[in-house]
């Protein structure tokens, strides 16, 4: 089970839903699910429209990355993935600062996601 916080200025306030994790979902997945309006396009990992800010929560009880080669350019192309965030991503498998909510998997691990409301905005 996670806990996820969804935060946002085009939100009346944040807003927290449970997901269970294993069940191949992601961020932008269960925010369509509950009317949590991420901007997104391609929904494939592309167009970078679904930029979100993830805090971990749990501390050293961070989960692998999973970062595709597909999400690790466009965050590249869009200069969200700073050189010293790759390499602690590819090395020791911990998460980038921003993610592709349409490319991010929900874990059973508790975050906070932030986004702005404009498409590529975090
Ligand atoms: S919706 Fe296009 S990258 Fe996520």
């Amino acid at each position: 089970m996670a806990t996820i916080y969804f935060s946002s200025p085009i939100m009346s306030k944040n807003l927290k839903l449970e997901a269970i994790a294993g069940q191949r979902k992601t961020l932008l997945g269960i925010a369509k699910e509950n009317g949590i309006k991420i901007p997104h396009e391609c929904e494939d990992g592309q167009c970078g429209s679904c930029l979100v800010k993830v805090v971990h929560l749990d501390g050293e009880r961070i989960k692998g990355v999973a970062l595709t080669d597909k999400e690790r350019n466009v965050l590249k192309s869009i200069g969200k993935l700073p050189p010293n965030e790759d390499k602690r991503a590819n090395v020791h498998d911990i998460p980038p600062t921003y993610r592709l909510a349409c490319q991010t998997i929900i874990t059973d691990e508790d975050l906070l996601v932030e986004f702005t409301g404009e498409p590529g905005g975090a």
